[in-house]
């Protein structure tokens, strides 16, 4: 049965959008339609999520002229030659600058699906409908998209706000428990940032979320994205407020740059990420004993690691801190806690300490 629980707004004036969340939506073709003011639509997806969702979503609607492109699945392939196929499909198939893209998969595919829109014909309408919780309470929502670059990731991309978002959470059902994990390490981050009471809602409620109970998630994703679509609507370029959505980033970067890519995902890096953050930020005196067993103890029931790999070592993993886009005039700037609920973005800590910290996590 369908149930539509909410809807959000991003609110960005003219470009503002709803995001749509519920169970069996993927059914509903009269509220997807609804963000649909095109006969041409162009369905894109990958090899794993088309066989699960693609032919639903498709006879949802019948009346348009709907076309697919299937992608290679995998963050390997978030690529520009890979994105070309788009490209290929819509010219192929004669789609115009009125068409609208359909982004359906995890964060890959909505961030190769909204760059994709962003150039084709300078730009055409896009819809996300994510099936990870990380593509549901994140990267969906404020229009960052983009592909990878050999010599960094995210490095090529456009801001690009889709039309609308509709959020189907009956699609985790078939997500397996790691990615359900990785997705929770964003959660955490909205309630770690700003919202003190959703954190203390996650750790009376991470059990049900992790058991996947069709309530908790729903209303987990609805925080997330409240939170996600405020920070967005507040500083969409990232100015500075929504810098502070890179919490546990810049250490968890260096981690998924440090082991290679694909060895741990984004969301346990972030994970770890946010544990270091809370650390340095308890070094410093600005969290206090019990904060930071709360944060540590909070990621690993998620699932998630709390410690760096012990393989990279110290001065390699400054390296790779160093490289992240954050670094502003040569001075690393990261988002530290004031408190759970106080993120701030900040370069007034001392590197001797964050030193401290990677020495202990790397033992010579
Ligand atoms: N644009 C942003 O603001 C933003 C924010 C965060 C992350 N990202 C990007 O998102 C990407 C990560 O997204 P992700 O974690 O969703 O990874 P992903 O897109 O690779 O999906 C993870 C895996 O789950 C599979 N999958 C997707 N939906 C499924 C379902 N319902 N059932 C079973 N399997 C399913 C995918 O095919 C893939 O194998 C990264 O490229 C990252 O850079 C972007
Ligand atoms: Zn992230």
């Amino acid at each position: 049965m369908t149930t539509l629980h909410n809807t959000l707004t991003v609110d960005l004036g003219e470009r503002s959008y709803p995001i749509y969340i519920g169970t069996a939506l993927l059914d509903e073709g009269d509220l997807v339609r609804r963000r649909i003011h095109s006969r041409q639509v162009m369905v894109v997806t990958n090899e794993t999520v088309a066989p699960l969702y693609l032919e639903r979503l498709k006879s949802s609607l019948s009346d348009l002229d709907v076309a697919e492109v299937i992608l290679p699945d995998g963050e390997v392939h978030k690529t520009l030659e890979v994105l070309t196929r788009v490209f290929d499909a819509l010219l192929r198939r004669r789609f115009d600058r009125a068409c609208t893209l359909l982004a359906l998969g995890g964060g890959v595919v909505g961030d190769m699906t909204g760059f994709a829109a962003a150039c084709y014909q300078r730009g055409v309408a896009f819809v996300q409908v994510p099936t990870t919780l990380l593509a549901q309470v994140d990267s969906s929502v404020g229009g960052k998209t983009g592909v990878n670059h050999p010599l960094g990731k995210n490095m090529i991309g456009a801001f690009h706000q889709p039309r609308g978002v509709l959020i189907d959470t009956g699609t985790l059902d078939t997500l397996d428990d790691r990615q359900l994990s990785a997705g929770l390490a964003e959660v955490i981050k909205y309630g770690l940032i700003q919202d003190p009471e959703f954190f203390a809602w996650l750790e009376i409620n991470m059990d049900r979320l992790r058991a996947r109970d069709a309530e908790a998630l729903a209303w987990a994703i609805e925080r997330s994205c409240r939170d996600k679509a405020a920070v967005v609507a507040a500083d969409e370029r990232e100015a500075g407020q929504r810098a502070l959505l890179n919490l546990g980033h810049t250490f968890g970067h260096a981690i998924e740059t440090g082991v290679g890519y694909g060895e741990w995902l984004h969301g346990e890096a972030v994970g770890a990420g946010m544990c270091m953050a809370a650390e340095l930020s308890g070094r410093l005196g600005w969290l206090d004993e019990r904060d930071l067993t709360r944060v540590s103890s909070l990621v690993k029931r998620a699932g998630l690691p709390t410690e760096a790999p012990v393989t990279l070592g110290t001065e390699r993993f400054l390296e790779l801190m160093a490289v992240d886009k954050k670094v502003l005039d040569g001075r690393l700037r990261l988002v530290l806690l004031r408190g759970i609920g106080a993120a701030v973005v900040t370069d007034e800590f001392n590197t001797g300490t964050l030193r401290a910290i990677l020495d202990e996590a790397h033992p010579a």
